[in-house]
């Protein structure tokens, strides 16, 4: 799998996603690992990033190898230079691109132009980094993925989009609540539902927040503006204003239910005031796992770890 991109969590098999998860188990145990010497992974982003920066940067460093961020402004990302220019230069460099783009064409293109693997650290898309560590930390809470319910409430979104196509490929049951014209796009969903018909996973999608999380064992939702609909953001909030996760909906799943969010999170808006800090949230585990399971990605795509991933392209 040295050499390939990741663009999209439909770029993995389940086969994979299982191989990661444990991965990322055992980097969380094992901590500082010299497998990527030598080894330097450019950052270049055209949005802002707490998490994705920092944990892409300090896994790197873990692994023994370093990182160079760009911020798309210092490159001129398609207007001082062309996307597949800079694909070119920076494969001349670095062993690997992590990048965050508005358009998920920008990766498309960066990903076509690069010789080194190029990995999307989000886009308007998807956010796979993201939903690959949310199921290491479903999977670390629940100790399985199979046959658990996710109800997602609120925007058919990049992490949507990523959460949706994981949750098909484990078998994961995914309900989605979004006002009609948020919903997750059709080929993602259609994507899904092949997945779905494989792994046995169900998937249902409802306006109904209450009908979602009724029993589910993941309530997870997102903001409601995503970086760049910013313009959007008075109407949205209106929009989504009976999509907010509450005490009360809450209270509608399992009782062991556990709350997550990618943060960063409005608080007051998509959530209560008070939630992400109740027992039941674990969005700090959350966000410290994408460090654990961006190193197992990282070690298995720069070459330092040999496992055999399937269905890898
Ligand atoms: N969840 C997440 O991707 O956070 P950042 O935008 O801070 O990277
Ligand atoms: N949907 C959000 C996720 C941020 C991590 C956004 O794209 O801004």
């Amino acid at each position: 799998m040295e050499g390939k991109d990741l663009l999209s969590v439909s770029d993995l098999g389940s086969l994979d996603i299982d191989l990661l998860i444990s991965d990322a188990v055992d980097m969380k145990a094992r901590g500082w690992l010299s497998l990527l010497s030598g080894k330097t992974l450019a950052l270049m982003f055209e949005k802002p990033s707490l998490r994705t920066r920092v944990s892409f940067e300090v896994a790197m460093r873990q692994l023994g190898g370093q990182t160079i961020y760009l911020s798309s402004a210092e490159v001129g990302l398609g207007e001082r230079e062309s996307v597949s220019d800079v694909a070119r230069v920076l494969s001349g460099y670095v062993d690997a691109i992590a990048a965050r783009t508005f358009s998920h064409q920008t990766l498309e293109i960066l990903a076509s132009y690069s010789n080194v693997p190029v990995i999307n650290a989000l886009s308007d898309l998807e956010h796979p980094c993201q939903a690959l560590a949310d199921l290491f930390t479903i999977y670390e809470k629940k100790g399985e993925l199979r046959g658990l319910t996710l109800a997602f409430v609120g925007d058919g979104n990049n992490v949507a989009h990523s959460l949706l196509l994981a949750a098909s490929l484990t078998g994961m049951n995914f309900r989605i609540a979004s006002p009609t014209d948020y919903r997750v796009q059709e080929r993602v969903l259609h994507l899904a539902q092949g997945y779905a018909f494989d792994s046995g996973a169900e998937i249902f999608y409802t306006e109904e927040p209450r009908l979602a999380v009724s029993g589910a064992d993941v309530v997870y939702t997102d903001v409601w503006t995503s970086m760049g609909q910013e313009a959007e953001a008075d109407r949205r909030r209106q929009t989504f204003a009976s999509y907010q996760v509450n005490s009360e909906l809450l209270s509608l799943a399992k009782g062991d239910a556990i709350l997550m969010h990618p943060l960063p999170a409005h608080r007051g808006e998509e959530v209560a005031e008070g939630i992400l800090d109740s027992p039941q949230s674990v969005v700090f585990d959350q966000a410290e796992n994408r460090m654990h399971l961006q190193k197992a990605l990282l070690a298995v795509m720069l070459g330092g770890l040999e496992i055999p991933l399937a269905g890898y392209r």
